[in-house]
């Protein structure tokens, strides 16, 4: 059976997922903790990363390197950066990317990884079929798309910055450890998917917004998860 790695950012995003686990190891790694065990009779590994791209990278390392995930999902909240997307609708990554490396003194685009093949990174074929069309079961087709998700160590709030992730990267949504988690699995060749559930659209109303929503846009992930690992 596929053992999942399930990892999202912060307690509101992890907490009720481990409410609904069977619990059979803790383990402590760099600080963080590794919940194994059963949910949806699946094995999982369930863990809080912590914010932003290093937390999350490392988080994934471990997964693959120590508990020897075959597959990662990351779930969680984002802020919406395209015009067709509400507050508690979500997105499922086909690709990601880092907004935020800039080697452009040396004649790279934004976003692009120095000396690396590529550093766009694309999400499971049929991991992101699945949640999509779980997703669409659940949540009708106007709450669920499927696309780019950029990542950065930046809560973005202002609408020059939203525009220009949506128009530079043609990018969905925002949030701050999606594309570090792509990568470290690229570089392991482990499939992923990124599931994000907008708990704010990333402009000068993101702070209030997102205290309001986060909760309740977590919970959305969490179901669409729970749906994805059920029916392996
Ligand atoms: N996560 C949720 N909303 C976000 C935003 N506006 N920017 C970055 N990460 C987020």
């Amino acid at each position: 059976m596929i053992q999942y790695g399930i990892i999202g950012a912060m307690d509101e995003e992890v907490d009720i997922l481990q409410e609904e686990m069977e619990v059979h190891l803790e383990k402590e790694i760099a600080g963080l903790h590794f919940y194994q065990g059963v949910l949806e009779k699946k094995s999982v590994v369930l863990v809080r990363s912590g914010i932003g791209k290093v937390n999350a990278a490392v988080c994934t390392q471990i997964l693959i390197s120590e508990f020897k995930v075959e597959k990662i999902i990351n779930t969680g909240v984002a802020g919406a950066l395209g015009e067709d997307l509400e507050i508690l609708d979500i997105v499922v990554s086909t690709e990601l990317q880092q907004y935020d490396v800039d080697a452009s003194k040396f004649g790279y685009k934004t976003g692009e990884i120095p000396r690396m093949d590529t550093s766009i990174f694309s999400a499971e074929p049929a991991l992101v079929k699945k949640a999509y069309e779980k997703g669409l079961r659940r949540f009708g087709e106007k709450g669920i798309k499927k696309g780019k998700i950029v990542s950065g160590d930046t809560f973005v709030s202002s609408v020059e910055m939203k525009h220009r992730l949506e128009k530079e990267f043609k990018a969905r949504c925002t949030e701050m450890e999606g594309a570090s988690i792509a990568q470290a699995c690229y570089m392991n060749r482990v499939p992923f998917v990124v599931i994000r559930t907008m708990s704010d659209k990333a402009d000068g109303s993101a702070n209030d917004n997102y205290k309001t929503f986060v909760t309740k846009a977590a919970f959305r992930s969490k179901e669409l998860v729970k749906d994805i690992i059920r029916e392996e």
